[in-house]
């Protein structure tokens, strides 16, 4: 949200907070991803940069694939026009999100091989595979792996960024706990898992 929704919530709450309820109840028939594309375009319409990086960060989670935030401006051009979808996706690509990467675009997910198990250390390593990077919490005989990115706006989080159980995004200081994932101070979203398998002695994670 905008400092200056943030300031009119504190001074004038009774009508922002029915400004917020008339966009949540106008939106109730679509599922998550049809409307989390339509917040895209709004945000590309308005050209409002951070509210668009942080909607096409929802829309990805909402489970759209980069080709479908694609098709979703390119069907919008008529009423955007050719330069604000240029200008979306120069932000795009500024943010290097690996989805939209042009060798993976139109790939589906697929397993990739990451180490052995018995060779990865107990607790917190990094690990780079396919152009992209994650954390892998080992912990006796269980295991979580995380995107390295950060949730808010897919800046790569590097492991020097790890004190004790805590990871803090060098970007704006969102901060997590490595053990479950949880943004524990300044943010509201978790670290994104990544699916994985063990397969014979060897960890594979599928993205
Ligand atoms: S990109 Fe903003 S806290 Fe990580």
């Amino acid at each position: 949200m905008s400092d200056a929704l943030d300031y009119l919530l504190a001074v004038r709450k009774d009508a922002v907070a029915s400004y917020f309820q008339f966009l949540k109840k106008s939106g109730k028939h679509l599922d998550e991803k049809t409307r989390s594309l339509l917040s895209v375009i709004t945000k590309v319409d308005a050209k409002t940069e951070a509210g668009f990086k942080q909607y096409l960060m929802r829309a990805l989670r909402a489970g759209n694939s980069a080709d479908e935030i694609l098709d979703a401006l390119l069907v919008c051009m008529p009423t955007l026009g050719m330069s604000k979808i240029i200008w979306a996706v120069t932000i795009i690509l500024q943010m290097d999100i690996p989805e939209f990467n042009p060798a993976l675009i139109g790939k589906e997910k697929q397993w990739h091989k990451l180490a052995k198990v018995d060779d990865i250390a107990e607790g917190v390593s990094r690990f780079d595979y396919a152009g992209r990077a994650c954390f892998v919490n080992k912990m006796g005989d269980g295991l979580q792996v995380f995107d390295s990115r950060c949730p808010h706006q897919v800046t790569h989080i590097p492991l020097l960024a790890l004190a004790d159980t805590t990871l803090t995004c060098p970007k704006h200081q969102w901060k997590f706990n490595i053990e479950n994932g949880e943004c524990i101070e300044k943010g509201n979203r978790p670290l994104n898992k990544i699916d994985y398998k063990i397969e014979g002695d060897t960890l594979y994670v599928y993205a």
